[in-house]
């Protein structure tokens, strides 16, 4: 009896809070198969990570080996370093001729580590925020985690996946929204809103008093048309972006945020207490990386190349269905012909052709069993082996 109460208190103060109960990430089943695969000798295509297979520019690399060679790594100021902080605020005039004070921009632990600091400098426990579905997982599941509820929204292919200021309207009028966040080119569809459909959705955002968040992580990465930025539309967004996507930064961390006037301080306060500053290492890396540009746009030309080969390859291999692959690196099919279960698809995709892909349930709870996500951050060979394998394998 004693024994057994003692277990009881035991399992309470082990046990986790109920906000840390978010889903995982499917696509980690995917990759931990693949490896699985792979040791035993076989050789995986992998479409399914979200990340470039390049490294970061070699201006950024040369000057992370200097910045060790000349020394220490110290703390730098929360906000970040500031030369990096007028860098960023020249490359809005330089790649969209639009000025934002050095002063508004403030630099984060990724683009996930600006989500965080955005969330909680803006919404309050209980704030209903909305996120679009198809969606990057981690924007619902982090709000949910600081206590907001994370409100989704259906896209439809008629819209080209934007969300409009009507549903956005008929969410809020169901019950208030606080805020909502939106990205693009966008995760997992890679479909972009036009000039026309950002400038409507933040104005209707901004008239009813719904705080306006654009995730710009795949900015650069544009294909059909020019990606905009809402720092250009509306001193009152707060737009997030990073150096993991177009500059091949993922594991270095390092991201940025332009933020409204009234935020630059409450962010700066959070973040000296969150996480004091960002790796001192990365930014002094991310800085030069602006100096990379000529070899990031070679990147992006293979992207093009891999964009062609699977829009031009995959209908003959049979996977006929798939949306505007406007920008980022992916694709997103609609395998319903095949499968009422993608989960299922996907799995047997990789045992039987070797072909690594995420299934859609991680992106969208309702319709993701139809769809699977196609990432083309690889080479171009690979591309081709892709869709060889994929037409073999379906046919
Ligand atoms: C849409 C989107 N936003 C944000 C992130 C997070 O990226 P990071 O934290 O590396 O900047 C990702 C990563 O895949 C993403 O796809």
């Amino acid at each position: 009896m004693l024994e057994a109460t003692l277990r009881n208190r035991v399992n309470d103060l082990l046990s986790a809070s109920g906000r840390s109960n978010v889903p995982p990430f499917m696509v980690m089943d995917v990759m931990a198969a693949a490896e699985r695969i792979e040791k035993a000798g076989g050789h995986v295509i992998h479409m399914e990570v979200g990340q470039p297979a390049a490294s970061a520019p070699k201006s950024a690399l040369i000057a992370a080996h200097r910045a060790l060679d000349e020394g220490r790594i110290g703390y730098t100021s929360a906000l970040g370093i500031p030369s990096l902080r007028e860098r960023i605020a020249r490359h809005y005039r330089d790649s969209y001729g639009c000025t934002v004070d050095a002063a508004r921009i403030v630099v984060t632990t990724g683009s996930s580590g600006a989500f965080i600091l955005a969330f909680l400098a803006m919404f309050e426990p209980g704030d209903r925020v909305a996120v679009t579905v198809p969606g990057y997982p981690p924007y619902r599941h982090i709000l949910s985690a600081l206590g907001c509820e994370p409100v989704l929204i259906e896209t439809s292919s008629d819209t080209r996946h934007a969300l409009t200021g009507e549903a956005l309207l008929a969410a809020h009028r169901k019950a208030p929204l606080k805020g909502v966040l939106v990205g693009s080119p966008a995760n997992p569809t890679g479909t972009m809103m036009s000039r026309e459909a950002l400038t409507a959705l933040i104005a209707a955002a901004h008239d009813a008093g719904i705080r306006f968040i654009s995730d710009e992580i795949y900015h650069g990465l544009d294909y059909a048309f020019p990606a905009v930025t809402a720092a250009e539309l509306s001193a009152d967004a707060l737009v997030i972006n990073s150096f993991s996507k177009y500059f091949c930064m993922t594991g270095w961390r390092v991201g940025w945020m332009v933020v409204p006037d009234a935020l630059v301080r409450p962010i700066e306060r959070l973040q000296q207490n969150l996480a004091i500053s960002v790796p001192a290492l990365s930014q002094i890396a991310a800085e030069a990386a602006f100096d990379g540009f000529e070899e990031m746009e070679a990147i992006k030309r293979g992207y093009v190349e891999n964009r062609r080969i699977l829009i031009e390859g995959l209908p003959k291999a049979g996977l006929r269905k798939f949306l505007p692959a406007d920008g980022a690196f992916y694709l997103y099919a609609d395998v319903s012909d095949f499968t009422s279960d993608s989960f299922d698809f996907a799995k047997k995709m990789l045992e039987e052709a070797h072909v690594a892909a995420t299934p859609g349930v991680d992106f969208d709870p309702y319709h993701g069993r139809s769809f699977m996500r196609l990432s083309y951050a690889r080479s171009a060979d690979d591309m081709r082996e892709a869709v060889g394998r994929i037409a073999r394998w379906l046919g």
